[in-house]
């Protein structure tokens, strides 16, 4: 493809490293564990990987509580073996994204632990800390999203320090202009390192109201979290100058890149932080809340489609680390025919597409016991709530112990499928998910028109399809994508018409031409057509 830029063309693969493959026996997936399958990362495809945290963490959050934002942590490597990963994952053509997390710190972090001991100490106001109001009550009413109230009292001190996730994780004082510049030169020192890019953990939270005003109640929410409105502790103005400056940073890179995870998200709000001198991208996590349900899919495209209007690059994701994947949201049992409509859709849809490790081969959610959960919300709130564990258990490599993923007790367990669902017997089914995804990530690079082209939904009688057509240049593609399991007559308008030549199909073993008007769909299929001349 002419002008192939990698974060807007390419497909992204998240891996969280604990889970992906462990060379160390450990039990816990690394960083040469990542190096060693770098083959099979090629051949599925992918243009680029973003690394859940690698920095050294007491692991409170599974890395999302970083002790020291500037080097790697053992358990998963050196220095050396990460310059190793990114030098082979290069040579494969495929680019590195740094998960950063910049909102706060571990509470093991050198800062912190300074910060805590005195009042004046020079690093007090790195972090944010309140006298508490009358009766030690905490200074607002802020809670943490993990639950309770966002003020841990230290009892040293007798201050409150603020944290938005888990009290071991404080949150960090931008408005401290040693903080400011200090975290601004974690960018550069990875981009020296050679990375590519990086996804900014809930950046829109990275300041709060100077004033730490009182957010306002609601009537109705499940938690105390959800019934206040979250103005004063989320998006503040101060946060597009400080975009514009990380934008500065990246640009002298040369396609360097920057996603922003936007915590409490909607499309709008997404949409307001990426733009040509702030984030090149935001997710869009709509695909992530939807049930199995094509005209919502489609509404969350024209809805993204429109609050970008051009000046942003769109991108979608059906799975990541925080949520249940999709073979158990939308899947039937051990049947993966759902599964390969929705990558259908994820792949040819006008956005980057983000994968996450497993989806490929139709992973499921892992079952864990009260005495497995590693994830504290899991012990927290079970069993209403059981933590994020299922999504993140080992990867399944082989038919061997441990799914080959370790030769030791991983730290979750397996899924017990691992014996029939695994990479390996994957590649030998040539109608398996595995292949399927593979196909589909090929397409991508044959043929522009499923990456660059517009999109242009085609409404159908059925509301259990989705059919769309992408045009780039003289080239159009039509999908059409049924959600359910009968056969469904699609139908074309005039102006629709040609002769399709048929380019993928997860049901039909024909490569056949199709007619121009009118074709049958069969029960969950997903159909790829190119116009034939
Ligand atoms: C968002 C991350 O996706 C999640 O895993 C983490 O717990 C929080 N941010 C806190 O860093």
């Amino acid at each position: 493809m002419k002008d192939f830029l990698w974060w807007r063309d390419g497909v992204i693969y998240q891996i969280y490293p604990r889970s992906f493959s462990d060379s160390n026996h450990d039990g816990i997936g690394d960083l040469e564990g990542i190096r060693q399958r770098l083959d099979y990362l090629d051949d599925l495809g992918v243009d680029a990987i973003w690394l859940s945290p690698i920095y050294p963490s007491p692991d409170v959050d599974f890395g999302y509580d970083v002790s020291d934002y500037l080097s790697i942590d053992p358990k998963f490597g050196s220095m050396r073996d990460f310059g190793l990963l990114l030098k082979d994952a290069h040579r494969h053509g495929i680019h590195i994204i740094l998960d950063l997390v910049l909102n706060h710190t571990s509470d093991q972090h050198p800062w912190f632990k300074e910060s805590r001991e005195s009042l004046d100490n020079p690093y007090r106001d790195y972090y944010i800390w309140h006298e508490p109001k009358p009766g030690r009550n905490p200074p607002n009413n802020w809670q943490s999203i993990f639950g309770g109230s966002g003020w841990e009292l230290d009892h040293h001190t007798s201050q409150y320090y603020y944290h938005m996730f888990y009290k071991e994780q404080p949150d960090l004082n931008w408005r401290n202009h040693k903080v400011h510049r200090a975290l601004l030169d974690v960018f550069r020192f990875w981009l020296d390192q050679g990375v590519d890019g990086f996804r900014l953990d809930v950046f829109n939270v990275f300041f709060k109201d100077s004033k730490l005003r009182n957010n306002p109640t609601k009537l109705f929410g499940l938690r105390p979290y959800e019934r206040q409105e979250h103005i004063f502790d989320c998006d503040q103005p101060e946060m597009m100058h400080l975009l514009q400056e990380i934008r500065q940073i990246l640009d002298a890179y040369p396609e360097s890149y920057a996603v922003g995870e936007t915590f409490l998200a909607n499309p709008e709000k997404a949409g307001s932080y990426c733009g040509k001198n702030i984030l090149h991208a935001t997710f869009n996590f709509e695909f992530l809340r939807n049930s199995w349900n094509p005209k919502r899919f489609l509404n969350n495209v024209i809805q993204w489609e429109h609050v970008l209007r051009g000046k942003c690059w769109p991108n979608y994701v059906l799975n990541n680390h925080d949520t249940v994947r999709t073979s158990t949201r939308f899947g039937e049992g051990e049947d993966d025919q759902r599964l390969k409509v929705a990558a259908a859709m994820l792949l040819t849809m006008r956005g980057t597409p983000f994968l996450y490790y497993g989806e490929e081969i139709g992973m499921r959610n892992v079952r864990i016991k009260h005495s497995q959960i590693k994830d504290p919300i899991g012990k927290r709130y079970w069993p209403f709530y059981k933590g994020r564990d299922g999504c993140r258990a080992p990867m399944q490599w082989e038919a061997i112990p441990n799914a080959g993923f370790s030769t030791v007790e991983p730290w979750l367990p397996v899924h017990s499928d691992y014996i029939q669902r695994n990479v390996t017997n994957q590649y030998r089914d040539p109608h398996s998910i595995l292949n399927f995804y593979k196909k589909l990530l090929a397409l991508r690079k044959r043929h522009p028109v499923l990456v660059r082209g517009i999109f242009e939904p085609i409404q159908q009688k059925s509301k259990h399809v989705l059919v769309y057509e992408r045009k780039y240049k003289n080239q159009r593609a039509l999908i059409a994508l049924n959600f359910s399991d009968s056969k469904i007559k699609i139908i074309l308008v005039q102006s629709r018409k040609n002769k399709w030549r048929l380019l993928l199909s997860n049901q039909r073993k024909k490569l056949e031409i199709l007619s121009a008007d009118s074709f049958n769909l069969e029960g969950n299929e997903a159909l790829i057509l190119l116009n034939a001349f």
